[in-house]
């Protein structure tokens, strides 16, 4: 007797654990979608950096991001990046997202000229490096 009342029961658990395995294998598609890194130095290495290594320009040099004018405040560097000029791209989905365009803008502060020059130093860019 006691042991049919038992197997009764795990039946009766089964839709339950089949929905709350079914929500669980969902759970990981969804905060997924947006993968954007946590943290203003993972956004520049994944957006900015294959343009902008440590902070300068290689598709127009006398564009560099540091020491540029379009870092006074975030709010001029929010109006570039929605309305950028020549060849920097769009990027929409750090706009939309303000704790990682804050992220990226301090992040972006912290680059000093003379930061490529390191940064080809310790071989970056590999066997691109000129001069
Ligand atoms: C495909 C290459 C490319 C990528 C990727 C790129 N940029 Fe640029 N960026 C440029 C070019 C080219 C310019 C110069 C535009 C012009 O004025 O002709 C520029 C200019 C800038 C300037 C303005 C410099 C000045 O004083 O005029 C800032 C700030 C800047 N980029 C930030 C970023 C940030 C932040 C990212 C990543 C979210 C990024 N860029 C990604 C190519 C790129």
């Amino acid at each position: 007797m006691k042991r049919i009342s038992l197997v009764n029961r795990l039946w009766a658990a089964l839709p339950l654990a089949f929905v709350y395995g079914l929500s669980l294998s969902l759970i990981p598609t969804v905060p997924l979608a947006a993968k954007m890194p946590a943290s203003g130095e993972g956004i520049f290495k994944q957006s900015c950096q294959s343009c902008h290594p440590g902070g300068s320009n290689i598709v127009n040099a006398s564009k560099p991001i540091c020491g540029s004018s379009k870092l006074s405040t975030l709010a001029i560097f929010k109006a570039y990046l929605q309305a950028p000029v020549g060849h920097m791209p769009y990027y929409k989905h750090i706009i939309a997202d303000k704790p990682a365009l804050e992220a990226l803008y301090k992040y972006c502060k912290t680059l000093k000229k003379g930061a490529l020059e390191q940064a080809l130093h310790n071989g970056l860019s590999g066997k691109d490096a000129r001069g």
